[in-house]
């Protein structure tokens, strides 16, 4: 800013025969349109960025999962998205972030003994309160949803929150596991569905926490969610493959949308191992897998 201020200076003692008032008026300009471009940079460059902390997988990107963003986490059964979740809340929750795990499916004991599998120290993690992990009736969020919408008459429920969260903890990072056990609640109201979604994206947004959301999908999935309405809400997709070939199993993972970010736009390989998953970014699946059904 005063490498610019001096330069147009010079300029202006270069130009005596000009018209000071309207030379200054100039800079005064010219300076404000700087700061409006350093503060523009400032908000870009200060854009902050998570880490999963999954071996491989954060180097997918240019810079990073953009904080506060919504993430989808697609893939079929026993392809890793319950691991991967586990894996990126205890790496969060060790850093001394908040992190809840909110589980439509497996009981809080199952996923605590899959930590443990793993060797990542649930109680500790519990017991520091960095790592929440609840389990929630999916039928139960349906039938307060549709209770509440004859209540409004069908009208947008602004102020009601779509989860309880436990008193007083305001996370860092939420997994969602999964929407679609949250959508089969739904089933034949798909509409109260939808304004459930919209509901839920707001309030991880307006919380400012960074949420995985877990979908089920077929193997080799060509849609990526219940509705495709989680596609348009979400800030970005992540994809796990399991794929037979011949008699072997082999995984996989792409991230298949970032909005805003540079990544990775290929399938890569992926093992779970008995220290977690571990991505290796550079081993590139080949051929057609689309046709491997
Ligand atoms: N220690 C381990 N080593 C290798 N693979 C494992 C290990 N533990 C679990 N798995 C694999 O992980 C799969 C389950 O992953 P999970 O994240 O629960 O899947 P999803 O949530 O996508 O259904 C199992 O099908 C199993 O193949
Ligand atoms: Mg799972």
């Amino acid at each position: 800013m005063a490498r610019l201020k001096r330069k147009l200076l010079k300029k202006v003692k270069n130009q005596k025969n000009l018209d000071t008032s309207k030379i200054k008026a100039k800079i005064k300009k010219e300076l404000e349109s700087t700061k409006t471009l350093e503060k523009q940079l400032t908000i870009k460059d200060g854009k902050k960025y998570v880490k999963t902390g999954v071996p491989g997988f954060d180097e997918l990107f240019e810079r990073g999962i953009p904080r506060g963003s919504a993430i989808l986490v697609a893939g079929g059964t026993g392809s890793g998205k319950t691991i991967f979740c586990l894996q990126t809340l205890a790496h969060h929750a060790s850093n001394g972030e908040k992190c809840f795990y909110m589980s439509f499916e497996e009981s809080d004991e199952k996923l605590k003994n899959h930590m443990k599998d793993f060797g990542w120290d649930p109680e500790k993690l519990i017991k520091s309160g960095k790592l929440k992990i609840q389990r929630y009736s999916p039928f139960e969020i349906s039938r307060s949803v549709e209770a509440m919408l004859a209540k409004e008459k069908g009208e947008l429920l602004i102020d009601i929150e779509p989860v309880v969260l436990p008193e007083g903890f305001k996370p860092d990072f939420i997994v969602l596991d999964s929407l679609t056990a949250v959508a089969s609640a739904f089933i034949g109201r798909e509409d109260s569905y939808r304004v459930y979604l919209e509901q839920l994206f707001s309030f991880f947004e307006t919380m400012g926490s960074t949420s995985l959301l877990i979908t089920e999908t077929k193997q080799i999935p060509d849609i990526f969610s219940t509705t495709g309405v989680e596609e348009f809400l979400a800030d970005g997709v992540i994809v796990f493959y399991n794929i037979k070939r011949g008699n072997f199993k082999e995984n996989a993972i792409e991230v298949l949308k970032m909005r805003g970010e540079k990544h990775q736009k290929k399938i890569v390989a992926m093992r779970i191992t008995d220290e977690g998953i571990v991505v290796y970014p550079e081993q590139m699946v080949f051929g057609r897998i689309g046709e491997e059904k």
